[in-house]
């Protein structure tokens, strides 16, 4: 009988999930006696009745790593320790499904667990690890603002996808003299808005860590006009603040989820450039999922087979508790506390924030 390991993939999907998987298989293939599974929609495959667990063979597999999205599925509504459930009045509770889905993993015949996952997905990893589960994390998010790894894989591709909106909007704002204000992803960290800022030229990165004075970017943009000749663009990240404001969450849908969604801070920013009366012609571009579907560029599938090879060869090592990391230039095994403990903020201090000031880049305050 071989020995099982399971491979599930938990929170907003990212590209390179695939080329992780994989890896994972390819390694586990060298082994003569393991057997790689998958539980379809984080651990939802595991919990559901009937279980949708797939087998994960070089059949399955072979060729996914230049495909986004995750074949597995994903899901932001399967915490085990907070499953939703719905009422009959059509409020939601959660209820603990941990113990049971312990049970469900040795019934299964699973040896490990190797977790690919955000933040949320790690804290579960580790509060399975702490309920005696063989769990190993695997990082991702395209925000990049998980610790105790350089880089998660799906970043280099989101990031690439805003800098070639912002090329494209250059164009446009030139042709029109216009202001555009460009919204990407980055709930907690700015690192999108802050790289795309910097590789497209961009006239403002707008990051959460540095809450921003709307006269601040209105200096900024005045500079970038001779009287109606010009342009300027601004990055944005989603969830950005001004001084002593709010992040801006539009009403959630999403029942069952958490998490509030973010959106609509671009169209928020051009309100206030209006108020303070900026009279220039203003649009505003909101790049949502484009960011994190489609293919991963090249780095991103490296960095995500990497995590793969090394997150098997953890399990052949017992590596429990712990997260698969980059550390420039080793893969490395990092303590999953160190993943969840804090988020990987832009530190406003750091050469990324001095170059993009150096280039005359206005950060907002
Ligand atoms: O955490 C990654 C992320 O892409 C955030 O930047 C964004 O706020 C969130 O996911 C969007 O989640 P959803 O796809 O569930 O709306």
């Amino acid at each position: 009988m071989k020995k099982r390991v399971l491979v599930a993939t938990g929170g907003g999907d990212c590209p390179g999930l695939n080329a992780v998987i994989r890896a994972i298989v390819n390694r586990a293939q060298q082994e003569n006696n393991w057997e790689v599974i998958g539980s379809i929609n984080a651990f939802n495959g595991v919990l559901n009745e009937p279980q949708e667990i797939v087998v994960l063979d070089e059949e399955k597999t072979a060729g996914i790593h230049i495909r986004g999205g995750t074949i597995i599925g994903t899901t932001t509504k399967g915490n085990p320790f907070e499953w939703p459930v719905k009422n009959r009045d059509g409020t939601w509770t959660t209820s603990d499904r941990s113990d049971e889905m312990i049970r469900r993993l040795q019934y299964l015949g699973v040896e490990a667990v190797i977790n690919i996952g955000g933040d949320g997905s790690q804290k579960i990893s580790r509060m399975f690890y702490e309920k005696g589960a063989n769990f190993i994390g695997v990082p991702k998010t395209i925000d990049n603002d998980l610790s105790g790894t350089d880089f998660t894989f799906g970043f280099q591709t989101a990031v690439q996808e805003a800098t070639t909106a912002v090329d494209k909007l250059v164009t446009t704002a030139a042709s029109h003299n216009r202001i555009f204000v460009l919204e990407v992803m980055g709930r907690y960290a700015g690192w999108i808005a802050l790289n795309a800022a910097i590789a497209g030229g961009a006239d403002a990165a707008i990051i959460p860590e540095i809450p921003y004075d709307i006269k601040s970017i209105i200096k900024k943009i005045d500079s970038r006009f001779d009287k109606d000749r010009g342009f300027a663009i601004i990055v944005i990240a989603e969830g950005a603040k001004p001084v002593n404001g709010e992040t801006h969450y539009r009403d959630s849908t999403d029942s069952g989820n958490k998490q509030f969604r973010l959106g609509g801070v671009a169209a928020k920013m051009i309100n206030e450039l209006k108020e303070a009366g900026v009279t220039t012609d203003m649009r505003e571009t909101v790049l949502g999922h484009l960011q994190r579907g489609g293919t991963p560029i090249a780095f991103d599938r490296i960095l995500a087979t990497k995590f793969g090879v090394k997150a098997f060869e953890m399990v052949l090592e017992k590596k429990y508790g712990q997260m698969v990391a980059y550390r420039h230039p080793d893969i490395v095994p990092v303590p999953l506390d160190d993943a969840i403990s804090r988020y990987n903020y832009v530190n406003p201090d750091s050469n990324l924030v001095k170059t993009a000031r150096g280039v005359g880049i206005c950060m907002g305050d």
